[in-house]
């Protein structure tokens, strides 16, 4: 199983960043995600033998995290990769501490975490030919974040699919 941990937006949020999407979709001449499709990935594992599910499981339940608010107000772009996103441009130390207590309970978990710098954006657009034509989210989109999930990313003949398999609450 393909798996993330990730901060997965409402509908309401989803809804407003896929109308972001959309525009920057047409204008950088790219692939717009579908709003089911938008999340933040705070942890990507890959290929993961599903009898480790459940201790993935057992590490989410054992975070122990604030919730937080995360504001949106930029439109990035990952020229190499081609994608554009939606990011902020002030990131929340409550996120910084939870990706950062993810990193180390997988570590210790003795599942692989990646060593790259971790840049919060919820992907928009893929495969994007062009930068996008602003840098701002205005209005910006404040995300309450309350919860997290582990996710499995499955690949159907229709595209991306993620399959949420557990929802971990944030305390308050
Ligand atoms: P992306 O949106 O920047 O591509 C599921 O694939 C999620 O995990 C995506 O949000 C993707 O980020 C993220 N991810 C992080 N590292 C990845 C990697 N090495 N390969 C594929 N996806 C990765």
């Amino acid at each position: 199983m393909r798996l993330f941990f990730a901060l997965w937006p409402d509908e309401d949020l989803r809804r407003k960043l896929a109308g972001t999407g959309r525009v920057c979709g047409d204008a950088c001449r790219g692939r717009t995600l579908p709003s089911r499709n938008l999340h933040l990935t705070l942890a990507f594992l890959g290929e993961v033998h599903s009898h480790r599910v459940d201790a993935l499981r057992r590490i989410g339940a054992t975070l122990s995290a604030p919730s937080f608010e995360l504001v949106l107000d930029r439109v990035g772009h990952f020229p190499r990769a081609r994608i554009v996103y939606a990011g902020a441009s002030t990131v929340p130390p409550a996120l910084r501490a939870l990706v950062a207590q993810i990193a180390a309970a997988l570590a210790v978990g003795g599942f692989r975490v990646e060593a790259r710098e971790f840049v919060p954006h919820v992907t928009l657009v893929r495969d994007a030919r062009a930068a996008p034509p602003t840098a701002t989210l205005d209005p910006p989109l404040v995300w309450q974040v309350r919860h997290i999930r582990l996710v499995e990313s499955v690949r159907t003949p229709d595209g991306q699919m993620y399959r949420p398999v557990s929802r971990f609450i944030l305390t308050d």
